[in-house]
């Protein structure tokens, strides 16, 4: 990811533009021998949510989409449809098809969609076609495993043909035939096998049969190789691009979408546990249906998949359309719901809810150490987070002490362990407020800035926006006594046209490939070198787009100086360091831009990625210069 090397003639190019307007030198004095305080070891993190189709359509593999028949059309509300469903026929054939409320496989999915073939033979099928999330990711000598629930009306309907077929040219590229049909509703299970074909995401799934009849079909899946080969599970390229981020922790299941726009609307996670055919799915406050493919155990297992903590937060009796459960008896069952919910990821097997965790799979208890009670209750015009937080708190401190408990807002009442602050700002304006934490009184709680970003650039974010990023995360460190964790949000958008309902993402990807922005590649730099205290510096000088941040790592004999110059014109630095031994010599790694705007794309992924240079010449004083738009990292040994 660290490999790209800009051409001279563009270095050249940008220091002509700069001559003219070169900042006044700062002067940057670190005393490595003074430690002021520790870095929070949890500092960077992910949070995530069901927006920007993160999972349906995004992170969870599945291809199929609509495949519970539920989706409903934007902004619906009502029974579900046929959504990214056509009729398919060969020859003469014939089929309909329409929802049927009276026949499903279970009683989460009481529904399905009943498929009339009037004329068929075996040589001219009908059936059904799906067009996947804007297409379906196929690739050479690749095995799909999918499945079906289906039923007939007569036992000679089947057998089912399933293939995956070119957009383009119309060509099978895998097909399989699905014996079992019957008059029952039974889950078929089948493989489709790719042998020589091009990579492409121009593909869809077809379903069909050789006989006249009626039959019903409900969650029809088909998921391609996993990460980690889990069933039910996610791209391997995503969950990579996280790992390089090298995150501490997971936040989940959200943001809004826990809290859901009506109370019946949250992340009822209780719904989202087992077999798929027990889940009913959920209407998200983001305007489409969830299919909770990715329910709370398979939120947990990608914590674990990852090898971060989970950030677990319950939903804490706030919608986001305005209704509330007041504080007192009417919350209990909501309470009890929190308790359950942390029981199911943390409990032994001998508990209730660690017992169900063992029997879907998973005996081992997860690493949870934050919970966070609700999202946002600065919305709740109503006052009532102040008893809820409260009646919450007792009740989870009272059974898991241990646990740290995240308040959404400041309360009186009771002093929390942490509170989540959230900032979505432009550059500008993170460049203001570096210095806000800085004077925060460090007796209150602890902060997790849970959710922030630069929202500079669309679908995803620019160079512009990473500066912002970067200056920023420069604060977060300098108050990492203070600022136990932060995760930037969102982290996902699918591009495709209807993909995004939230503006500046960190990563970008279509049914095939996925990118980083320049905020991702800043992320990514700032966890990777991050020391375990902050000596004491001070800086004099430079211009009002130069941000730093040092911390150093004394087992290591690291010190990670990160210095920002979010001006269009270069900075020189003067930079003492005191108190150790300091070697020669720098790695450093660039993240630099040519101007503000400059970003990456799916067809340009890599415009703006880190460099590693080496800088000679590193000593106890020694000058350096920031080239303009630039985040660099300088690693220096440090004994
Ligand atoms: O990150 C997008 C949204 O921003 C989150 O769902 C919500 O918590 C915040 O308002």
């Amino acid at each position: 990811m660290l490999n790209r090397f800009k051409t001279g003639a563009a270095a050249l190019a940008l220091s002509a533009f700069s001559v003219a307007c070169v900042a006044q030198t700062a002067t940057l004095s670190i005393q490595l021998d003074k430690p002021l305080h520790g870095v929070s070891p949890s500092l960077y993190g992910l949070m995530t949510e069901e927006i920007n189709y993160s999972y349906d359509g995004g992170l969870y593999a599945e291809m199929v989409r609509n495949r519970t028949f539920q989706d409903r059309p934007f902004g619906g509300h009502g029974p579900g449809g046929m959504n990214h469903w056509n009729i398919e026929h060969f020859g003469n054939s014939m089929a309909s098809m329409v929802i049927d409320t009276d026949e499903g496989p279970s009683a989460a999915q009481q529904h399905s969609l009943a498929v009339t073939i009037t004329k068929a033979d075996s040589a001219n099928q009908a059936g059904v076609r799906n067009e996947g999330y804007w297409g379906m990711a196929v690739r050479p000598n690749t095995t799909y495993t999918g499945s079906l629930y289906a039923k007939a009306d007569s036992a000679g309907m089947g057998p089912l043909t399933v293939s995956l077929v070119s957009n383009n040219s119309g060509k099978t590229l895998a097909t399989t035939t699905v014996q079992g049909l019957a008059t029952e509703w039974k889950q078929l299970a089948f493989t489709l096998k790719t042998g020589e074909v091009e990579t492409s995401a121009e593909n869809h799934l077809v379903v069909t049969v050789g006989h006249a009849g009626k039959m019903w079909l409900s969650i029809v899946s088909l998921f391609p190789p996993t990460y980690k080969n889990r069933v039910n599970g996610n791209r391997p390229d995503l969950m990579e691009m996280m790992a390089a981020m090298h995150p501490t922790f997971l936040r989940l299941p959200g943001g809004n979408y826990l809290e859901g726009d009506q109370i019946d609307e949250r992340f009822d996670w209780k719904n989202t546990l087992g077999p798929l055919v027990d889940r009913p799915t959920h209407r998200s406050p983001w305007d489409y249906q969830s299919s909770d493919g990715l329910g709370l155990l398979e939120f947990l297992e990608w914590s674990e998949d990852l090898k971060i903590d989970t950030v677990l937060a319950v939903y804490a009796g706030y919608s986001l359309k305005g209704d509330y459960i007041a504080p007192g008896p009417a919350l209990n069952p909501f309470v009890d719901d929190a308790l359950d919910e942390i029981e199911f990821a943390t409990g032994a097997t001998s508990t209730k809810w660690g017992a169900v965790r063992a029997k879907l799979g998973h005996p081992a208890p997860f690493p949870v150490k934050y919970v966070e009670i609700g999202n946002e209750d600065w919305f709740d015009r109503s006052g009532s987070y102040e008893g809820r937080y409260t009646q919450f708190y007792k009740a989870i401190k009272a059974k898991y002490p241990q646990l740290q408990l995240i308040a959404t807002m400041p309360v009186k009442k009771i002093k929390p362990d942490v509170v989540d602050d959230h900032y979505y700002r432009r550059a500008d304006e993170f460049f203001a407020m570096v210095n806000h934490y800085d004077s925060v009184d460090r007796n209150g709680p602890k902060i997790f800035v849970g959710e922030w970003a630069t929202r500079e650039g669309s679908p995803t974010t620019n160079m512009g926006a990473a500066l912002g990023d970067a200056a920023w995360m420069t604060s977060m460190e300098r108050n990492s006594d203070l600022i136990v964790m932060a995760s930037y949000a969102p982290l996902f958008v699918n591009v495709n046209p209807g993909g995004m309902q939230w503006e500046s993402d960190l990563i970008g990807y279509d049914a095939i490939s996925s990118y980083g922005s320049p905020s991702y590649y800043a992320q990514a730099m700032f966890a990777e070198y991050l020391g375990t205290e902050v000596p004491a510096s001070s800086v004099a000088g430079g211009g009002d787009r130069f941000f730093y941040s040092v911390t150093k790592d004394a087992a290591k004999g690291k010190v990670y100086l990160k210095l920002v110059n979010a001006s269009s014109t270069p900075q020189a630095v003067d930079i003492g360091l005191n108190g150790a031994n300091v070697g020669g010599s720098a790695e450093v790694v660039s993240l630099t831009g040519t101007n503000l705007a400059e970003t990456n794309t799916l067809v340009a992924p890599k415009r703006v990625v880190p460099v590693r240079t080496t800088l000679s010449g590193v000593g106890a004083k020694f000058s350096h210069t920031v080239p303009a738009y630039s985040v660099q990292v300088l690693e220096i040994e440090a004994k």
